[in-house]
């Protein structure tokens, strides 16, 4: 007797750019894993055809799909249901395609909740009742102060280069935080405050070749120092954690624990992510300044 031959389920990252992106490799992973079966390839989009692409995707049968750089807000504008830390973000990192009769798109955003299972288990470091200074107000920052907020630090600094922006995301979270006890603030990247327990990159500094926006005494001896980048592109933010006496880490954790709740809100089951984190770390650690 021959078994029925299943169709793999579709999804892919939607950017543009996509051909670097590591997230068909990490979910390749999951669901060898899992033995979920899983087709998740790359949706290059048009700057201006966003929609029209991802909408033609799902028409083919697709289930879903992440969505990167430039996009996360036109992605969070089509779902006509969204998860409060979408909400929160206004912006979506994960969309899945459910049918009209059960309520249609629905829109989420793993970013925040991933960075901090990175920061929290995989780092071993705790957020509770701490001093953490997030720099940047752009969607990065936008995508993980809602989760950054649940984790119930003592306190937030949100610091950017335009202070404007930073208060918009301040007084967009204000309720979120009182409701959590968190004292949420916005300030410069001149003053930012001194000798916090962790410090989290948001901002695109290390793209344009600007450095760290932030004077060493924002650290205290120890403190967690992450950026939200990897590869070669966080290697001088890591060289300037250390050489301030705090531990480096790059957003390569953020990346595969992000990937794992979204596979979680598609196929219901929960990756491992601890191996699939070992074998991208030995991948993106070989690769040349430069490289990607
Ligand atoms: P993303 O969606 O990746 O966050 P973005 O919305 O363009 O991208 O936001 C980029 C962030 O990096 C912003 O906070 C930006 O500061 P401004 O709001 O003042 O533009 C910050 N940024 C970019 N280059 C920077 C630099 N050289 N120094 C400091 N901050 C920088």
């Amino acid at each position: 007797m021959t078994s029925p031959i299943e169709t793999p389920a579709r999804y892919a990252v939607a950017g543009n750019p996509v051909e670097h992106s590591r997230s068909p490799a990490i979910h390749a992973l999951f669901a060898a894993q899992t033995g979920q079966s899983v087709d998740y390839g790359r949706l290059l989009c048009p700057l201006d055809a966003f929609p029209a692409t991802v909408r033609r995707f799902a028409d083919e049968g697709a289930q879903g799909c992440n969505v990167t750089v430039p996009f996360k807000f036109e992605a969070f504008n089509m779902a006509t249901r969204r998860t409060q830390r979408a909400e929160l973000a206004q912006a979506a990192n994960t969309l899945r395609f459910d049918s009209s009769a059960h309520g249609g798109w629905l829109a989420d955003n793993t970013d925040g909740v991933g960075l901090v299972r990175d920061i929290t288990r995989n780092a071993g470091v705790p957020l509770a009742g701490q001093r953490v200074l997030l720099l940047g107000a752009g969607g990065a920052s936008a995508g993980v102060l809602g989760p950054l907020i649940e984790a119930r630090p003592a306190l937030i600094v949100l610091a950017n280069r335009t202070a404007e922006k930073a208060q918009v995301l301040v007084e967009r979270h204000a309720d979120w935080a009182a409701q959590h006890g968190v004292h949420l603030s916005a300030a410069t990247l001149e003053a930012p405050g001194t000798a916090f327990d962790v410090l989290i990159n948001g901002t695109a500094a290390s793209l344009s070749g600007g450095g760290v926006p932030v004077n060493g005494a924002v650290l205290r001896p120890g403190a967690l120092a992450l950026d939200m980048m990897y590869g070669p592109a966080a290697r001088p933010f890591l060289r300037w954690a250390q050489s301030h006496g705090a531990i480096g880490r790059d957003g390569l954790g953020m990346l595969v624990e992000q990937a794992a709740e979204s596979f979680a809100l598609w196929r219901g089951i929960r990756p491992d992510t601890a191996p699939v984190l070992s074998a991208l770390r030995s991948e993106v650690d070989a690769l040349p300044d430069g490289d990607h």
